[in-house]
């Protein structure tokens, strides 16, 4: 039997509709200074945060967003589970919940002090915009977060699809209720997106004009 892990499962594209994604390796290009959408604050234009439930499509999206950037792209769970040497699951089974979320607060910090790889789109994991300590880092950083948005049902259809390993899936009550616990949180990032029937790459090229960024290629004037 084929068990994915969180990490290569999460390096499959297109899981969000029916775009398919082609990720070149490319050098990422500076981060531009544009005119950003003036009901937002001003943002530190090193990268784009991307937060949401499980299912949200974080990486997919993430990994679109980066492309047509052409900034680099990281998945702060690929960087927890490098960090400790071993996947998702087992920093669960080996440590809980509060071992895995100081790993990833850990990441977090280490990944927003450094200097390289910026400009970079960042997928964070499902839990990691709730935790406060993770959410006051954010806001220092002034980076956009931007929350991808989806019905729950929606949410818990998409994570029975896909073949991530997700600890903290479970049965359809447990996530509804954890759903409901974390949204408040998720509405306090700087944009909110609907990704309900929308395909992966029209999500990205939305962020993309909801912030005031330009395409990879494309001044401001021709998009
Ligand atoms: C988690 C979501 C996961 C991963 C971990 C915990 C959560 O990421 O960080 O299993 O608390 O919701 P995805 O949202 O990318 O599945």
């Amino acid at each position: 039997m084929v068990r994915f892990t969180s990490r290569n499962a999460k390096n499959q594209a297109g899981r969000l509709g029916p775009d398919v994604l082609t990720h070149g390796t490319h050098e990422a290009r500076p981060a531009v200074q544009t005119s950003a959408n003036s009901s937002l604050p001003a943002f530190d234009r090193r990268g784009v945060l991307l937060v949401g439930f499980m299912g949200a499509g974080k990486t997919s999206v993430g990994r679109a967003l980066s492309c047509q950037l052409g900034w680099h792209f990281e998945d702060l769970d690929e960087r927890v589970q490098a960090r400790e040497g071993i996947n998702i699951d087992q920093i669960f089974q080996r440590s809980g919940e509060t071992g895995f979320r100081r790993a990833e607060h850990a990441a977090l910090r280490e990944l927003l002090s450094e200097t390289g790889n910026w400009p970079r789109v960042v997928a964070l994991g499902g839990g990691a915009f709730v935790q406060a300590q993770n959410a006051m880092l954010l806001a220092e950083s002034k980076i956009p977060v931007i929350f991808l948005d989806a019905s729950v049902e929606e949410l818990f259809r998409r994570c029975q699809r896909d073949q991530v390993a997700r600890p903290l899936l479970g049965q359809w009550e447990h996530f509804r209720r954890l759903y409901e616990e974390r949204r408040a949180h998720y509405t306090t990032a700087h944009v909110r997106i609907d990704t309900s029937g929308k395909g992966i790459e029209n999500i990205a090229a939305e962020i993309i004009a909801r912030l005031g960024l330009s395409k990879f290629g494309l001044s401001k004037e021709v998009q």
